[in-house]
């Protein structure tokens, strides 16, 4: 097993990387150049199996350890950036104005870039691994790891085990967080169409004003949560969308609103899908009007196995130390899409430091170079105590 001081060289390497990738963001899908960059350098260090163009600009690439027979394991990395206009003011900043690396998808490219570099020439582990760059982490359904699971990676490539990482502002430096079963929380988003009858706003009694109904289905979906789900679950309902008339004296015809909901189990999000619906409808239908409903899925629940999530600990402990693991790390509301890869394959997903810097999609964020090191031993610990000759 390596210590964090074996990785100093590549840190250097991968803080020039981060930088150049974070100096050029692209967005959801259209990772052309990212694409052409993390080819090229895998390419560069010896790796002769690499496929592009999985959900558009997607990788695969392949390096064999020769230390004998083996499962394949997969290692992911997202390399998207975020429509945001970078306020970070760093020398690195954004050259392309409204695009920015706000989720530090840039450090984390660079992160597996760099231990494929250490493994490729290494090799020292058995079977394989498959070293996983996804398009479009930060898009809603179809997201890019979705893609990719659905375009067949994990047959084709015979994965068998996948391993994700995320960096997390105010945890610090040197230090990763992870914990046994759910970690991040499913995302569903939903619109409610609220159709009334509009009219002058100085004759209410010749309107079904909607807008008074769309305030009483507000409050009544706090009840979803605070009166029909059992307080130790985990359920989110979020309104964050109102749209009605434009003037002072206009009562709309409609209301819409829109919103998102986060659970940790799966049939909590199919009690919640049904209840917003009933909830919503049973309020409207009460004052005469009715609704419109659509509930679009995203993401599943990020769900950590038991037993990758053991060697997941056990590598990062290797690493810095039983003392910079926490290993019962509470569950974040937010979602992830290295979910989708989670249901195709048992695997886990941790969370390294990046110290005291701006919140995740904020335009003052950065990723922070000093965790490179730490990320990068990860993952060659990672292969070492997963695939130990
Ligand atoms: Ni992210």
């Amino acid at each position: 097993m390596y210590s964090v001081e074996n990785f100093r060289d590549l840190q250097r390497e991968a803080t020039a990387w981060r930088r150049y990738l974070h100096e050029n963001p692209e967005l959801d899908y259209q990772l052309h150049n990212t694409a052409k960059f993390v080819a090229e350098k895998l390419a560069s260090f010896g790796i002769n199996h690499i496929e592009t163009g999985i959900a558009e600009t997607g990788i695969v690439a392949l390096i064999q350890g020769e230390g004998g027979e083996g499962p394949t394991i997969g290692l992911r990395a997202d390399m998207d950036a975020l429509p945001i206009l970078e306020a970070s003011k760093k020398p690195w900043s954004s050259k392309i104005a409204d695009k920015m690396h706000a989720c530090g998808h840039d450090g984390h490219t660079a992160m597996l870039l760099a231990a494929a570099k250490y493994l490729a020439s290494t090799r020292n582990f058995r079977g394989s691994v498959a070293l996983i760059f996804q398009p479009a982490e930060e898009v809603v359904a179809p997201s890019g790891g979705q893609r990719m699971v659905q375009e067949g990676i994990m047959d084709r490539f015979g994965i068998s085990q996948v391993f994700g990482m995320h960096n997390r502002p105010g945890i610090e430096i040197g230090k990763f967080g992870i914990c046994d079963g759910p970690i991040m929380a499913s995302q569903d988003d939903f619109d409610i169409v609220v159709k009334g009858k509009g009219g002058h706003a100085a004759k209410p009694h010749e309107t079904l004003d909607p807008v008074v109904i769309a305030a009483q289905i507000i409050v009544g979906l706090q009840t979803v949560v605070s009166r029909n789900t059992n307080p130790i679950d985990s359920l989110v309902i979020s309104v964050t969308k109102l749209n009605a008339a434009q003037a002072y004296n206009i009562i709309p015809d409609d209301v819409e609103m829109s919103g998102t909901v986060r659970t940790l189990s799966p049939c909590l999000r199919d009690f919640a899908e049904r209840q917003i619906l009933a909830c919503a409808q049973g309020i409207a239908r009460g004052f005469g009007a009715d609704v419109e409903f659509r509930y679009y899925r995203s993401a599943p629940v990020t769900f950590n196995h038991t037993e990758q999530t053991d060697l997941a600990i056990r590598a990062a402990r290797n690493l810095v130390g039983a003392a910079s693991v926490d290993d019962k790390m509470r569950v974040t509301m937010g979602a992830e899409d290295f979910a989708y890869m989670l249901e195709a394959r048992p695997g886990s997903f941790i969370f390294l430091g990046n110290g005291p810097t701006a919140g995740l999609h904020h335009p003052a964020y950065d990723f922070n170079d000093e965790a490179l090191p730490y990320g990068i031993g990860y993952w060659v610990n990672l292969v070492q105590t997963v695939l130990a000759k």
